[in-house]
């Protein structure tokens, strides 16, 4: 008589479980004793291919028995009084579908009462100089609101590698310092950013822009590309050329274009050589935009 065949083993379906307070959160991401390596992505939300990189980068780094956090909370202290809190796109639904998609075991999605109980915390990070530069410039406060919510979600998901993304470089630069200078016991990987196939760094933002704005939205990447081009030539060759393509651009407000060097973000001398980042931050119609490449400059 013919055995009955074995099962084929079944390839492991990442059930992504939907958690909002930090007890449901600790349940499900820590379900046993088992040692294996964790990961978290923090997010806003409002997910996209962007963040779906990360979390893939996040599930192969921890192998497929380890887990995968995604946090999506849209944090109220890195939003100015006249930005897009209230606006920003909430798509919860969606963006627990997108998680378990790219491989995420849990998402914590908590209520702003959940993550500050006592109101506004009396006591919170600083970014320092790093902080008060090109984005810092704009929005006054905004790398001390992304520091306190960044050490409190690794605090409460306590994990082996956290994933962000090099979109907002100046974020993954402010984040491994406060790792490194406060001791922080995780390891932070950068993840380089996705774009679409005409240049567009993809971001949460970019439902805003009109068909008109998506167009005239081109010059920030063309800029860069440009810029990076003219690598070999120095700092002052890359600057000329990413200037020139958005003097040219129509209805692209420039707020700064910087080289940068990555360290400690300050602006590249003329006679920096080595890994630099140029930045871009302009506003198209009402929506404001960054974006960066890195760059070996010789
Ligand atoms: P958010 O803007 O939702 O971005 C979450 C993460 O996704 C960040 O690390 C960001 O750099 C990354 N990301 C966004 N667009 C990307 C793209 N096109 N390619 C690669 N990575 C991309 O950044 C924040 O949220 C918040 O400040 C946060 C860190 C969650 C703290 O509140």
């Amino acid at each position: 008589m013919a055995r009955p065949k074995p099962a084929a083993k079944a390839p492991k379906v990442h059930q992504a479980q939907l958690t909002h307070t930090v007890a449901d959160f600790e349940a499900a991401f820590w379900p046993d004793e088992s040692p294996v390596d964790n990961a978290v992505v923090m997010t806003m939300g409002a997910l996209h291919e962007g963040h779906a990189a990360l979390i893939r980068a996040a599930r192969r780094e921890v192998g497929r028995d380890g887990r995968v956090a995604v946090t999506v909370f849209v944090n109220p202290l890195q939003f100015g009084p006249s930005e897009d809190l209230d606006r920003y796109p909430r798509t919860l639904e969606a963006d627990v579908a997108l998680a378990q998609e790219a491989g995420a075991d849990v998402v914590f999605a908590p209520s702003a009462e959940e993550v500050y109980p006592n109101g506004t915390p009396v006591v919170s990070l600083s970014a320092g100089p790093m902080g008060e530069r090109f984005e810092g410039a704009s929005r006054p406060g905004h790398f001390d609101g992304v520091l306190t919510v960044v050490a409190k979600l690794l605090h409460i998901t306590d994990p082996d590698y956290a994933f962000f993304g090099e979109k907002d470089a100046q974020q993954l630069a402010i984040i491994q310092r406060m790792v490194a200078d406060l001791d922080f016991d995780v390891e932070v990987v950068g993840v380089p950013t996705v774009r679409e196939a005409d240049g567009l760094a993809l971001s949460s933002r970019n439902r805003y822009l009109s068909e008109g704005d998506r167009e005239q939205a081109l010059a920030l990447s063309r800029a860069l590309f440009a810029g990076r081009d003219a690598a070999a030539r120095g700092p002052k060759a890359v600057r000329e050329a990413a200037a020139r393509v958005l003097d040219d651009a129509a209805g692209v407000h420039l707020d700064y274009l910087a080289l940068i060097d990555p360290h400690d973000f300050v602006e590249a001398p003329d006679d920096f050589q080595g890994e630099a980042v140029l930045a871009v931050a302009a506003k198209v119609g009402s929506t404001r935009l960054i974006d960066n490449v890195r760059l070996q400059v010789r």
